[in-house]
């Protein structure tokens, strides 16, 4: 009997798959931005929008957040998202980095390889390449058995993410193309780079596909000329964008999509949509973008897709349903009903725990002279630290000029004697202490808001404090520095430690605990809080993520799934101003939009 053939791209009108011409129709979701329990019902939704192929991106530091500890269970099942997608009759093209970009801190890329002095992320650097196998030989058992020549939906598998953007070695690109083929990867490989990356980012006996959003910058032309006898696939067709803090939600208009993705298909092109279905970057997923500016994105990952962020169908899946029906032979399922929402009624924060009193739950303070980043705390606790926020304590014996000296990554509140004096940001790095001749603690709550996720400053990732800190021209020396990463040993010391009862002006930072009573099933919901200004919200111990009064976004999404019937735990991390409730709405709030081909982003595109 002949071989069964997997995905081909031999022919340069058309792949092939099972030797019949294949057209790729493909969307994005990726399984770590969406509740386990919400798999089914997202890829149900993709199959019932005409979508043949989901694509998913494989993120390392979530799979390996200490080194040589891994994770591959619950939310991270990537086995069972895989054979999810099988049994619902969906290809996967499996996008496993090791560097993803994705808008995920360091790109996916776990911050502990930072720990090394000498590390170049992306290269043959020995340090890089042994962390990078090592991980492979966990990931690739994994996933090639899940193989189309073995029986199972992956049909090609994409060696790292636009390095032509990136390209610092020569070798790198075919050591990783070899570190997917030594350890059983079978199927067709390739590389996706935007416009710029094309000429530099492939690979021989790779194919090269493209990601754009409009045909007009000749993308796709790119592609054919530097590929001539290949079928075209764009990679990325990008439905929408991300947000960052302080911007306005990006948006793409359906219409325009529908245009871009109808000619595509016109020209014979196979097409993935990043994303059919965005989700939210919950917990410190998010990365940063720094092109001369540093900005960290916001918890929301709707992306403006054909799939809102909730779940919900939006104009863009209408749109793009009707015209993916004339490229499907068999007639399209109905789409799933939608999950029903509750605007619960808001909920009374009851107590409160200052930061100060939570400093008896985090981990001893490791003692230092100068100050550490973050990362670097694994010198004395092992594994440092890689999200969240690091507290730095030292005495100080007079007031003046504090000077960050630009070493604060990437946000600090600055405290005298626990009193609040000022924020060090990338903008104001110098703050006036008040005249003081006692000793007096200084403090310094810095957080890592989001290691960037493109370009070239990956190695210079380091949060927390990276430098000096400078006292009237004196470096500061001495330093208690506490792990408040917000990770479940430490929350959990919260949680049940000693509250106080809520007052009318509660110490900020601090802690709230609230409790939503849920009355039948629990719903889909988006908490909102309006009077707060900047921290994290954690339910039942999930972490939703980070909220910031500046926006765009204006609320955290809360699936129903972890909720649960009766007392429902809510923690807020509020860094400045707590107000006394947390509301509930049935609807997100994006914030004021722009037209993503409207945004200087757009250079990019
Ligand atoms: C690039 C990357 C993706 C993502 C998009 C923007 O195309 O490959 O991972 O970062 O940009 O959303």
């Amino acid at each position: 009997m002949a071989e069964r053939q997997g995905l081909r791209a031999e022919r340069a009108s058309h792949f092939t798959l099972q030797g019949a011409p294949f057209r790729i129709l493909g969307g994005s979701i990726h399984y770590f931005r969406v509740p386990r329990a919400y798999w089914r019902d997202r890829l149900l939704k993709m199959r019932a929008c005409g979508i043949n192929t989901l694509s998913t991106y494989v993120p390392w530091n979530l799979h390996e957040p200490e080194k040589g500890l891994f994770n591959f269970k619950d939310n991270l099942d990537l086995e069972a998202f895989i054979s999810l997608a099988w049994e619902l009759e969906l290809w996967v093209i499996l996008r496993p980095g090791p560097y993803i970009c994705a808008e995920v801190d360091l790109g996916g890329l776990p911050s502990w390889l930072l720990r090394d002095k000498d590390m170049t992320l992306r290269t043959t650097y020995p340090g890089f390449t042994s962390a990078v196998n090592s991980y492979f030989d966990k990931l690739i058992p994994r996933i090639a058995p899940l193989q189309f020549s073995n029986g199972g939906p992956i049909i090609a598998v994409q060696v790292e993410n636009e390095y032509g953007s990136y390209s610092k070695d020569v070798e790198y690109m075919k050591y990783m193309k070899q570190a997917f083929l030594s350890r059983g990867i079978t199927e067709l490989l390739l590389t996706s780079d935007n416009r710029e990356g094309l000429q530099c980012g492939g690979v021989d006996g790779v194919l090269r596909t493209i990601n754009l959003q409009k045909i007009s910058y000749g993308a796709l032309q790119s592609l054919a000329d530097i590929q001539p006898e290949r079928p075209l696939l764009v990679m990325e067709y990008w439905s929408g964008w991300f947000d960052v803090w302080g911007d306005s939600h990006h948006i793409f208009p359906a219409e325009d999509m529908v245009a871009v993705v109808t000619k595509l298909l016109e020209r014979g092109a196979s097409i993935n949509l990043y994303m059919f279905h965005g989700g939210t970057s919950f917990g410190f997923m998010t990365g940063a973008v720094d092109f001369g500016t540093y900005k960290p994105q916001i918890s929301s990952y709707d992306y403006d897709a054909p799939l809102s962020e909730c779940g919900d169908y939006t104009s863009k899946y209408h749109l793009l349903r009707n015209l993916l029906k004339s490229y499907n032979s068999d007639p399209l399922p109905e789409p799933p009903t939608l999950q029903s929402r509750q605007a619960y009624e808001a909920v009374l924060i009851s107590q409160h725990m200052s930061l100060w009193d939570s400093l008896t739950y985090a981990e001893k303070p490791v003692k230092t002279e100068a100050p550490i980043s973050m990362e670097n705390l694994s010198v004395h606790n092992g594994n440092g630290q890689s999200y969240g926020y690091t507290l730095y304590e030292t005495t100080i014996q007079s007031g003046g000029s504090l000077n960050s000296r630009n070493n604060v990554r990437d946000r600090a509140l600055v405290f005298v004697d626990r009193t609040f004096i000022g924020v060090f940001d990338y903008r104001t790095q110098r703050v006036t202490l008040p005249a003081g001749k006692n000793a007096r603690t200084l403090s310094l709550l810095v957080e890592n808001c989001g290691r960037v996720n493109y370009g070239e400053a990956l190695n210079a990732q380091q949060k927390g404090l990276v430098g000096d800190i400078i006292l009237n021209n004196t470096p500061l020396k001495g330093f208690a520095v506490y792990c408040l990463d917000m990770m479940p040993s430490f929350l959990k010391g919260v949680h049940g430690g000693k509250w106080k009862s809520m007052t009318e002006s509660p110490a900020c930072p601090g802690f709230f605990k609230g409790i939503l009573l849920v009355d039948g099933e629990p719903r889909d919901t988006f908490i909102k809080l309006p009077e707060w200004m900047k921290g994290v919200v954690f339910v039942n111990g999930h972490s939703l993520g980070r909220y910031w009064y500046i926006g765009p976004q204006k609320h955290l999404y809360l699936p129903a799934p972890w909720l649960k019937k009766g007392i429902n735990q809510i923690i807020v991390f509020e860094e400045q101003k707590a107000a006394g409730r947390i509301n509930f709405a049935e609807n997100p709030e994006y914030g004021k939009v722009i037209d993503v081909s409207k945004h200087p982003f757009c250079t990019i595109i």
